[in-house]
């Protein structure tokens, strides 16, 4: 939410009056009870129209903050409680936004808070201008110029610890834009006797004591100095420390600022050379010598601090002794030296002190100006803020304190010009009539200082010149004979005889009365002071140094640049200076910030009233309220004005369409104010009596209150209203959505209504046209099924009467036959009686047989011989007949399956018929050879040409070659040999070389023995006593010993025409050799498949082990 802009005014939340000008009444005591009442709220500011009054708090008050600066940031200068920065708001707005060059006037006496004032604005006005890197670099400088400033000006007096003792101007500069570009700063006359003698309870400047306190030994050892302060006769001792100030800190802070301000280190550096050489000066003391002749002369007591200060400057140290023990005076090409006395000597030893360090001054000034100078060249609006010393009154006033003075009565005599002026020049801009106010305007005071041909000034200087002997008695005298008869000029031994009694006035002093207080000044050093010589030989030694700086500060002791005129004096060059700062001043916009001093302890919270009233007196401040009241106490812009009171009058509230002007006009007339009250300027309203402004304030606050509750009401009105409004613009809403809702309802409702009515007359009516058509359908219906009735009915009469019909017919056809048969048959009967049963009874099983036959073709089974099947018998009596036709049909089938047989299928079948007779149930391993063929010749002899020469060997037919293991009949172990069998023979041959071994004829086998096992071992017995059987018996064992053994026997018997003996035994004799061996076989294991393992077991057993 945007912040509101709260319009608010100085007269809000007032504490006494917020501008003196309302004051009422007005006199003194009302004007210090309201300064006093708002010092004691912490209120230090008040106003006098434009001009902003501050009581020097003495304490450091919580008003300065940024937040204070961002309330006061564009506000107008009546809006908020009195502050300076209001007044440096309005001052700097209207630099930037008018392009108005303005000046800050700060006055005030010592201790009243000008400096800090200044600081104030300045620092106000860094806040709110403009930002950026360039720009807060020239305004940290600008800033920081003051501590560098106030450290080598500024020194701690009986008014004020850190009082100015130098008159500063800085004007500030801006661009267009109000952005700061840089500054110019100009000095006016420094207090510079401080340096060498201080009065009671007072200080030297800051920098001397910072720097013992705050350099580091290093640098002290550099600069020969020591810490202590009481080594040093230039400082005094009583008050060397001041409460609450650290000058140890401050020595780091000037040192950081010159630094920021721009400062070398080696620049820095020889400034404290320098301040390090006068201080050290000081030291230098002189004791006096008789010379022959009679003059006196001096010498420099101890050398050593000579040396040094020498050391320091790099001056030939013979130079400067030489400076301080001879004057040499020149005119006209003639050099006159004279030697110096003792109290001259010392005349010329602070007075080169003090011209080193003010010239050191001046120097500084010119050094921060070149680096806060502006860069560009383009014009500039410049802010001159104006910081000078206040006016002044010690014990014992001179020289300085007389231009101080002077100054201050300057610096009065432009206000009152300016207000006066400014004052004047409003109310005929207003054209407004105005009645004369009397007020002390010191211009005669001004002019019995300043005056060209007989001003004090004017007559010093005049003193000073003039050839003679000229003392400040002869100028006393001077000044007792021409201002004898100013008002304001007192001294005891004028012509004028008011003051000879007068023991306050001693002899030796003039008495000034100034605007704010009459002043002694003792005549004592007044010519020398303003004559402000340096011995040559002083400067000159000076321009001979080494130091750079040193060297640069006394242009004048270059031989080569010799001037005999006189410099012209300090009075009038400060006069001239001054005159030139009232020029620059008159030239711009004055803005007054008005010092007050509460009281002479520098305490916060106490408010001498005697001290403030003095001032308020001196300061015309009364009578500065009464010109700006000259008739009109307050004046106000019409628009500012109408805007304020417009709530008072009905026309003007809450809009006024017409001019302002016209507008306040009514608003006046509404409010019967009586006409003498104010007056109508061109573009203010002027009110007379500050009492009438009250009063206006008064009705404004009453109507405001009323206005609040006017407001109160209508906005609780409007919040009603608007909260009904929208209640009712819901409701109707919410009525028109239910309204709608419902509708939507009862139709949806109506709508299912209808529609179940109109389901129902339509189902309704469906029905009924149903139920008619069903009527229709089912009269139809019937009418069909009555005719179909009917037509059945007809037709099963029908029906009935062709079967009774046609069962007539047929009895008539039966009778017909069985008459017919039985006349036939008693025709017929003595032929047939006889063998007519019998012939019948042939032909009927003629018929069942032909009949059985035929079907039997039909049902005739497969013509394989494994083929069981066989039709049943479908009669009993055949049953013989079917048996006899199933064995013939096999027998049939199989001499038909027979008749497919080739002679070689035949063979092999007579083979396998041989064997089966021979093994059939007798041998376990003959089932397993039914399935395999007999092939006979498993070895191919003639094929293998390995084997050619037994087959050439052997003529006959071969029936079996196959390979054999012989069993070795001494050891039961096996060797393969090729098993042959011819039509005659049994031949044993070697299986790798096929050489015969053994040749047994047919007809020497006497048996074949085997187990009755699964075994392929088998003995072959020969007969005793042939040649074959030398070696005995043979036991073979072969795969293929069903066919072997078959084929063995089937040889043995178309050889022999006997049956071999074929002996199936588990146990069985063998004849090897001589013995009869027994071979006995038992069931063993399995380990080398179906070959039988042989073992002998002794002489008498060979046991086989069979799977
Ligand atoms: N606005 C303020 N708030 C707090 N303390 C203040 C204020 N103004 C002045 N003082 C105090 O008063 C002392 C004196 O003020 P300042 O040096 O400004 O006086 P001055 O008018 O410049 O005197 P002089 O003419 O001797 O230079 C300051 O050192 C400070 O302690
Ligand atoms: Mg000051």
């Amino acid at each position: 939410m945007a912040k509101m802009e709260v319009k608010t005014s100085l007269l809000d939340n007032m504490i006494g009056v917020g501008d003196m000008v309302l004051l009422e009444p007005l006199n003194e005591e009302t004007f210090i009870n309201n300064l006093k009442k708002r010092f004691d709220h912490n209120e230090i500011y008040t106003y006098i129209g434009s001009v902003v009054i501050s009581v020097n708090p003495y304490r450091p008050l919580p008003i300065y903050s940024p937040e204070k600066v961002e309330e006061y940031r564009n506000r107008n200068f009546y809006e908020l409680s009195p502050h300076i920065f209001a007044l440096s708001d309005e001052a700097y707005r209207s630099l930037r936004d008018q392009d108005k060059d303005q000046c800050i006037l700060i006055t005030g006496e010592s201790g009243a808070g000008k400096t800090e004032a200044s600081k104030l604005v300045m620092s106000y006005v860094a806040a709110v201008c403009g930002k950026g890197a360039e720009v807060n670099q020239v305004k940290e400088q600008l800033l920081q110029s003051n501590p560098v400033l106030e450290a080598f000006g500024n020194a701690k007096t009986v008014r004020n610890d850190n009082s100015s003792r130098f008159g500063k101007y800085m004007d500030i500069e801006f661009d267009f834009k109000g952005d700061p570009l840089g500054g110019v700063i100009s000095n006016y006359l420094l207090e510079k006797s401080r340096v060498v003698k201080q009065p009671r309870g007072e200080r030297n400047f800051h920098v001397f004591y910072q720097l013992l306190s705050g350099a580091s030994e290093e640098l002290l050892g550099e600069l020969k100095l020591e810490r202590d302060f009481s080594k040093y006769n230039y400082l005094s001792l009583d008050s060397a420390k001041v409460n609450g100030v650290d000058d140890a800190a401050n020595f780091r802070t000037v040192r950081n600022a010159m630094q920021i301000v721009g400062f070398m280190d080696h620049e820095a550096h020889a400034v404290l050379e320098v301040v390090a050489a006068v201080l050290k000066l000081g030291n230098i003391e002189f004791k006096p010598e008789s010379r022959v002749n009679g003059l006196d002369e001096s010498k420099i007591k101890d050398k050593n601090e000579l040396k040094e200060i020498c050391e320091l400057t790099s001056i030939d140290q013979s130079v400067l002794e030489r400076a301080f023990s001879f004057r040499t005076v020149e005119a006209k090409q003639e050099k006159v030296s004279t030697t110096l006395n003792v109290a001259q000597a010392y005349y010329a030893r602070d007075a080169l002190a003090k011209n080193l360090y003010s010239r050191l001054f001046s120097w500084l000034v010119n050094r921060i100006n070149e680096s806060i100078k502006a860069q560009t060249k383009v014009r500039k609006k410049v802010m001159g803020v104006l910081d000078i010393y206040g006016f002044e009154i010690f014990e014992d006033n001179s020289f300085e304190q007389f231009i101080i003075n002077y100054c201050n009565e300057k610096l009065q005599q432009i206000f009152i010009e300016l207000t006066l002026k400014e004052e004047q020049e409003e109310y005929v801009r207003e054209d407004i009539e105005w009645t004369h106010i009397d007020y002390f305007n010191n211009a005669i005071i001004c002019d019995l200082i300043e005056n060209n041909t007989n001003g004090i000034l004017a007559m010093l200087d005049e003193e000073c010149l003039r050839p003679g002997t000229v003392t400040d008695e002869t100028f006393l005298g001077k000044l007792n004979q021409i201002c004898a008869t100013h008002q304001h000029f007192e001294s005891r031994m004028s012509k004028c005889s008011r003051f000879l009694n007068d023991t306050s006035l001693p002899h030796s002093c003039f008495r000034i009365q100034h605007y704010a207080g009459k002043v002694l000044y003792q005549v004592e050093g007044f010519v020398d002071k303003n004559n402000d010589l340096l011995y040559r030989d002083l400067s000159q030694a000076m321009w001979k140094a080494g130091h750079s700086l040193i060297k640069c500060l006394f242009p004048e002791g270059n031989p080569a640049k010799i001037n005999l005129k006189r410099p012209p004096t300090a009075g009038s060059q400060f006069k001239a200076s001054v005159a030139t700062l009232m020029k620059n001043l008159q030239t711009k916009n004055p803005n007054y910030i008005r010092c007050i001093k509460p009281n002479d302890k520098k305490a916060a919270c106490i408010f001498t009233e005697a001290l403030v009233c003095h001032q308020i007196r001196y300061l015309g401040l009364l009578e500065n309220v009464r010109v700006r009241r000259a008739g009109y106490a307050f004046r106000q812009a019409y628009e500012p004005c109408l805007e304020r009171y417009k709530m008072l009058c009905k026309q003007t509230w809450p809009h006024w369409k017409g001019p302002a002007r016209s507008g306040v006009e009514v608003l006046f007339n509404e409010l019967e104010i009586p006409v003498e009250e104010y007056s109508f300027g061109r573009s203010k309203i002027f009110i007379r009596n500050p009492r009438t402004l009250f009063k206006l304030e008064d009705l404004r606050k009453q109507r405001l209150e009323d206005l609040a509750t006017l407001i109160q009401k209508i906005y609780r009105g409007w919040k009603c209203r608007t909260h009904f409004l929208l209640m009712k613009k819901s409701q109707v809403v919410i009525a028109a959505w239910y309204r709608r809702y419902s509708q939507q309802k009862r139709y949806q409702q109506i709508k299912s209504s209808a529609l179940v009515v109109q389901s129902y007359i339509r189902g309704w009516k469906a029905r009924k046209i149903l139920r008619e058509l069903k009527h229709q359908k089912r009269c139809q219906e019937a009418a069909t099924t009555i005719a179909a009735y009917w037509h059945g009915t007809q037709a099963r009469r029908e029906l009935k009467r062709l079967k009774e019909e046609a069962r007539r017919k047929h009895a008539v056809a039966v009778i017909w036959a069985y008459w017919l048969g039985l006349k036939v048959r008693r025709e017929y009967r003595k032929f047939f009686r006889a063998n007519a049963g019998k012939k019948i009874y042939e032909f009927t099983l003629q018929r069942i047989v032909q009949k059985y036959f035929l079907e039997m073709k039909t049902k005739m089974p497969s013509l394989s011989p494994i083929d069981k099947n066989w039709p049943s018998r479908p009669y009993l009596f055949l049953d013989s007949t079917h048996k006899e036709l199933k064995r013939i049909f096999h027998l049939w089938r199989c001499k038909k399956y027979r008749e497919q047989f080739t002679d070689q299928k035949k063979l092999i079948y007579e083979e396998k018929l041989e064997a089966s007779e021979l093994f059939k149930d007798r041998k376990a391993l003959y089932p397993s050879s039914v399935g395999q063929p007999f092939q006979g010749a498993y070895l191919e002899i003639n094929k293998n040409p390995k084997y050619k020469k037994l087959k050439d060997a052997i003529e006959e037919k071969i029936i079996i070659a196959e390979v054999v293991n012989k069993i070795n009949r001494a050891n039961g172990k096996s060797t393969s040999r090729i098993f042959l069998l011819t039509n005659n023979n049994l031949l044993l041959a070697d299986q790798k070389s096929g050489q015969i071994k053994s040749e047994v004829p047919l007809g020497d086998v006497t048996k074949v023995s085997m187990s009755s096992q699964n075994d392929g071992f088998f003995a072959v017995h020969l007969k005793e006593g042939s040649e074959a059987a030398s070696k005995g018996d043979f036991l073979f064992s072969s795969d293929h010993l069903i066919e072997m053994a078959t084929k063995l026997y089937r040889a043995a018997l178309s050889q022999t025409r006997q049956k071999l003996n074929i002996e199936i035994s588990d146990e069985f004799l063998v004849q090897f050799r001589q013995d009869k061996v027994c071979v006995k076989f038992i069931q063993g294991s399995q380990k080398n498949g179906s070959v039988p393992m042989c073992k002998r077991k002794n002489n008498r057993l060979l046991e086989v082990a069979v799977p």
